[in-house]
């Protein structure tokens, strides 16, 4: 049996308030437990959007109520609440800006709309960039021109791993994830899904891209998974949302690189709780771990998640490492298949 930390997801979207079909954070936070995750960091691409005092205790409202693990919440960048966002960062996970397109109605297209958040955040918190390629080497810039961390969310491309690589290298505060979906999957694995099933933003990439993240695999910080549940019937329909679930897939997933040799357990530990823990500048949860059988082997089935969304890109995918017991807090949360703690026994990162 291998013990691990209780693993930190600084990137779900929890669908709270708006698209409880999808998921909430009973659900979401369920599938955490089950994939190893003892704290997870929501997005604020809901709906509404979380973007100022009144939306934000919508989120955390219904949060405190059904979370079953410990849990922050991100507040979005839009063209006019730099001031708001940044006097509410005592109570958020970080700022999330949305520079690129992607699901949802936060996207901040204009540079000059960034400045006013890159200047007045603050700077023990990290501003959290969905930014692709060339937007991306424009986050990074900004990080240089104000000096301060950033933190790129899902890096998929060779060209974006080797700027953060280069940027480190001259001392920029950047930092990144990557998603498991990115290092799993490449375009040409799309053949297998439906064209629905298949859309995620930042787009599934070249082997080549896959590749050198593997390669890069020292540049990468952590693994997060953009857990981003849409249902099966949203998938295939003639306009399909992007994006994949993740929660219960990623640590099966990594654990078999690990079998495989291409990954060690230390790499995981750091990329997945050590590193996390310090950029999202996040508490210890004492007495907090997971059990592993890491020679389990058995095939991802959608239909055994907790994930409300019903489907995984992953469907049918062997592996091997299961999570067999979390221990949150000094209790037993999650056993066997099953979530043993009540909803609203998760806690609120920055309470
Ligand atoms: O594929 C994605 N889905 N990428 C995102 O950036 C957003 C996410 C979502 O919220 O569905
Ligand atoms: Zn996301």
């Amino acid at each position: 049996m291998l013990k691990l930390p209780g693993l930190i997801d600084p990137h779900v979207h929890l669908r709270e308030p708006g698209a409880t079909h999808k998921e909430d954070f009973d659900s979401g936070t369920s599938a955490a437990l089950a994939g190893g995750f003892t704290t997870v960091l929501s997005m604020p691409n809901t709906k509404p959007p979380i973007f100022d005092k009144s939306t934000l205790a919508l989120a955390l409202d219904a949060a405190k109520r059904k979370a079953h693990c410990d849990y922050g919440q991100y507040i979005g960048a839009g063209p006019d609440n730099a001031e708001t966002a940044a006097s509410l960062s005592g109570t958020t996970a970080g700022l999330k800006m949305y520079l690129d397109s992607t699901f949802g109605e936060l996207r901040l297209d204009d540079m000059s709309l960034w400045m006013p958040h890159f200047e007045k955040y603050p700077r023990n918190q990290p501003i959290v960039a969905h930014s692709e390629s060339r937007t991306m080497a424009a986050a990074i810039l900004f990080a240089a021109i104000y000096d301060r961390p950033i933190h790129i969310a899902h890096v998929s491309l060779k060209e974006e791993i080797l700027i953060i690589k280069a940027a480190k290298e001259r001392g920029i505060k950047v930092t990144c994830e990557v998603a498991p979906h990115h290092l799993f999957l490449h375009k040409g694995d799309l053949s297998g899904l439906t064209p629905g099933r298949g859309e995620v933003r930042p787009r599934l990439a070249t082997k080549e891209d896959v590749d050198s993240l593997w390669a890069n695999m020292d540049v990468i910080d952590c693994f997060a998974t953009d857990h981003a549940p849409h249902t099966l019937a949203e998938k295939d329909s003639d306009n399909p949302p992007p994006g994949f679930p993740g929660l219960e897939t990623a640590l099966p997933l990594l654990l078999t690189a690990v079998s495989e040799s291409r990954l060690t357990i230390p790499d995981l530990i750091t990329k997945m709780h050590t590193n996390p823990r310090k950029i999202f500048n996040l508490p210890e949860q004492p007495e907090t771990w997971v059990e592993v059988d890491e020679n389990a082997r058995y095939e991802i089935k959608a239909s055994e998640q907790f994930t409300r969304c019903g489907w995984t890109p992953f469907e049918g995918w062997k592996v091997k490492g299961k999570v067999i017991r979390v221990v949150l807090r000094g209790v037993e949360a999650f056993k066997n298949g099953k979530n043993l703690v009540q909803p609203g026994f998760g806690r609120n990162v920055r309470g």
